[in-house]
C-alpha cells in the first residue's frame, strides 16, 4: 500500500472554504477499524452544498469532503471485513463530521459499510449513489408497512429529483403502479414514463385543499 495517497481537502478560511488536492497519510485519516482503497464516489447535492460554503454540512476542518463512496478494503481490524472485501458506504456523516470519499484512501467504521454484491462494481454503485440509497430505503419501508403491487397507486412527489426519479424505477420493476407528481410535468413528463410512471400529473394538484378523508386515492407516497 503506498504511504502517500491524494485528497481533495476543504479549508476554513476567511475567504470561506477552500478546497485544495493535497498528498497525506494514514496518518491524517481518522480513527477507524477499516481502511478502504476509494474507487468512487459521487457529487451528491450535500457536497455541493459543503463545497460552495452554502449550507455549513462541513462540521471540522480541515476535512475530506464526499459523503458516499465505493472501493476495496486494503486493511480491517473490524471481524465483518477483510482485506479485498468491495464495500460502499453511504452517510454516517462521512463528509461532514468524517473525512470522506474525495480521496484515494478512507478510514472509517466497519458499522458503516456495506458489501457490495458481485454483480454490482463500484462505479455502479456511486451511480446508484446515496439518492438511489435513500430511494430504496423508501421502497423498503414501504414493503414494511404491508404495500404490495396489488394495493394500489403509489405517488412519487418531487419525481424528476434524485431520489424521485429512482423511487419510480425501483416501484415500476417491483410491479406497482406508479403515479409522478412534478412541477415540470410536461418538460419530464417523457422521461418519468420512461422511468416506469403510469401517470404523470402537476405538482400543483398538491396546493389546494386536501381532498376530504374517507377518499385514499394513494396506497403510498415517496414525497421527496
Ligand atoms: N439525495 C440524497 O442522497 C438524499 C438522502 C437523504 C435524504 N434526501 C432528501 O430527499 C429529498 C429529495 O432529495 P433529492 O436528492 O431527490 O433532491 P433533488 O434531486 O433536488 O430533487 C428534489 C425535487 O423536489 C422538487 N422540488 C424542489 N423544490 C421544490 C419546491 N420548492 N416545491 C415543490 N417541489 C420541489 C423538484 O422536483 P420536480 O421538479 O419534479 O417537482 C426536485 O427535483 C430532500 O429533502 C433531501 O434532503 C436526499
Amino acid at each position: 500500500m503506498p504511504a502517500t495517497f491524494r485528497a481533495l481537502r476543504a479549508h476554513k478560511t476567511d475567504a470561506g472554504i477552500e478546497t485544495r488536492l493535497e498528498s497525506l497519510t494514514d496518518a491524517d485519516l481518522m480513527e477507524g477499524d477499516v481502511t478502504v482503497r476509494v474507487e468512487a464516489s459521487t457529487i451528491n447535492f450535500k457536497d455541493g452544498l459543503a463545497l460552495t460554503g452554502r449550507s455549513p454540512i462541513l462540521r471540522t476542518f480541515p476535512i475530506i469532503p464526499g459523503i458516499d463512496f465505493a472501493g476495496v478494503v486494503e486493511t480491517s481490524a473490524n471481524p465483518g471485513f477483510a482485506a479485498g472485501d468491495r464495500v460502499v458506504l453511504n452517510g454516517w456523516g462521512v463528509g461532514e463530521t468524517w473525512h470522506g470519499g474525495y480521496a484515494q484512501r478512507a478510514r472509517v467504521k466497519g458499522e458503516w459499510l456495506v458489501r457490495l454484491p458481485d454483480s454490482l462494481s463500484t462505479t455502479r454503485a456511486m451511480a446508484i449513489g446515496t439518492a438511489g440509497y435513500t430511494a430504496m430505503l423508501c421502497v423498503m419501508t414501504l414493503e414494511r408497512q404491508g404495500v404490495t403491487p396489488g394495493s394500489g397507486d403509489i405517488l412519487v412527489t418531487g419525481a424528476a429529483g434524485g431520489v424521485g426519479s429512482i423511487s419510480i424505477a425501483l416501484l415500476s420493476a417491483l410491479g406497482h403502479r406508479v403515479v409522478a407528481s412534478s412541477r415540470r410535468a410536461e418538460a419530464e413528463g417523457d422521461y418519468l414514463r420512461s422511468l416506469g410512471a403510469a401517470e404523470v400529473i402537476d405538482a400543483a394538484e398538491f396546493s389546494g385543499p386536501a381532498r376530504p378523508i374517507g377518499k385514499e386515492r394513494w396506497a403510498g407516497v415517496v414525497d421527496s
